[in-house]
């Protein structure tokens, strides 16, 4: 019986190496559970078979790093349209900000998460253990956080008011004039350049031109490009959510006809590879690190990297992960990234779902075109490795003053 009262043993098999059977990695959650999960294993083994790692949910043996993007909750418009009936509505929170429905979507998604992860996500916060990164938006930094509220509550240890069952936990963002990883809001020229261009193809399709005349109509302003009609899509659908009835023009077009322009403009910012470089490029650098410190045991208590973005960054990870299908996060909306190791022959693989919003209860494991299963961290550092510029703000062209 391998098991010892070493906190991280069951995470980290390997480090050090300890000697296999069947009943080693039993998880352990707290003491008092521990005792129970140490006598139930100990009876099972001497039955000849591990029953608890068996019939536990979500929980492997092989899991060693978990890195979680989602998307922000419910929020506000961000702007109006001209003639937007509600354009002088008073949002008590002001535009695009976090509702008290999303705060709760978040709240709601981090005990999911904390379920989800019961045996690998320690029940005590630890500095340690997790980082977490925003986009600089109060509705991401205020996702985080009741994101957190639901994943970490204070255990008993670690309440420090008897009426708070909350606990601070540190969200680190850089300003979005700095930010190249999450919000990509960090200047680039030649993104920028070669999004334009991509845009004005795609603003130039003629299968969009019938709806444009619509809408222009029918706002009373210029609309004639998929990024207007993207901003437009999410006012309507923020109008829509907080109970506003939409002008009856809208019946025909939203969200039907409206949406697939507007995925399409969320797509546009990581269209191809190259666009991808510059605008997914800095956070697979990041998760890649991430992922090689792990596998060369470097930093063996990191285990979990949390980031809170934007439906953007959702899309331009996912097509960055090889898929071209066009997707519309809705608040919530998760990609997450496992590091595995097989133990057996000391080898990584990784494996990637997807929740498409706050609800989902089991997540989309995502097959990716550019490797097998399972997917070998080699063949997936490969592809990620072609999408990393290694001088971002040389290639970007930005001129350094
Ligand atoms: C359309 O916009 C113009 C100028 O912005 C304004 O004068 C006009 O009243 C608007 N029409 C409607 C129907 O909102
Ligand atoms: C991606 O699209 C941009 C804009 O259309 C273009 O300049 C660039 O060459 C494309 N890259 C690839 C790899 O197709
Ligand atoms: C390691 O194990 C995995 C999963 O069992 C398997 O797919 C892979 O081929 C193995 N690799 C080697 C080098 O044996
Ligand atoms: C979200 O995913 C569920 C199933 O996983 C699917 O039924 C639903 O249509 C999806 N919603 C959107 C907006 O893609």
């Amino acid at each position: 019986m391998e098991y010892d009262n070493d906190e991280n043993t069951w995470r980290r098999p390997s480090i050090p190496k300890v000697e296999r059977t069947t009943c080693q990695q039993i998880p352990k959650r707290s003491t008092s559970v521990a005792v129970v999960v140490l006598g139930l294993a100990v009876l099972s083994c001497l039955l000849g078979y591990c029953v608890l790692s068996e019939t536990l949910p979500h929980e492997s043996k092989t899991l060693r790093l978990v890195i979680i993007l989602f998307r922000h909750g419910a929020r506000t418009p961000v702007k109006t349209y001209n003639s937007d009936p509600y354009k002088n509505y008073q949002w008590p929170d002001g535009f695009g900000s976090l509702t008290n429905v999303g705060k709760l979507q978040l709240y709601e998604l981090g005990k999911k998460f904390r379920s989800y992860y019961t045996n690998f996500i320690l029940e005590d916060y630890y500095e340690k253990d997790v980082f977490i990164r925003s986009s600089d938006r109060s509705r991401c930094l205020m996702s985080a956080y009741t994101f957190l509220a639901g994943l970490f509550p204070p255990t008993e240890r670690q309440m420090w008011h008897p009426e708070m069952q909350w606990q601070p936990i540190p969200v680190h963002a850089l300003p979005r004039e700095l930010d190249n990883i999450v919000s990509s809001t960090k200047p680039c020229k030649v993104w920028s350049e070669m999004y334009k261009e991509q845009l004005a193809a795609h603003d130039a399709d003629p299968k969009f031109t019938e709806l444009f005349d619509y809408l222009t109509k029918h706002t009373n302003q210029t609309l004639r490009s998929i990024l207007d009609t993207d901003f437009l899509y999410s006012t309507l659908l923020t109008e829509q959510e907080a109970g506003l009835k939409l002008p009856d023009w809208t019946k025909t077009v939203f969200p039907s006809k409206m949406r697939t322009p507007f995925m399409l403009s969320l797509a546009t910012l990581s269209y191809n590879e190259s666009l991808q470089r510059f605008q997914i490029g800095p956070l697979l650098k990041e998760i890649r690190q991430y992922f090689d410190e792990t596998a060369v045991h470097s930093n063996v208590d990191r285990t979990l990297y949390i980031y809170s973005g934007h439906d953007t960054t959702i899309v331009s990870l996912w097509r960055a992960l090889g898929f071209e299908e066009l997707i519309e996060p809705e608040y919530g909306a998760s990609v997450v990234l496992e590091l595995h190791e097989d133990v057996e022959n000391e080898s990584f693989f990784v494996k990637t779902f997807y929740r498409n919003n706050s609800k989902i209860e089991e997540p989309i494991e995502l097959k990716p075109k550019f490797c097998d299963d399972p997917c070998t961290y080699t063949r997936f550092k490969d592809h990620v490795s072609k999408l990393i510029p290694d001088d971002w703000e040389a290639e970007c062209g930005n001129t350094r003053s």
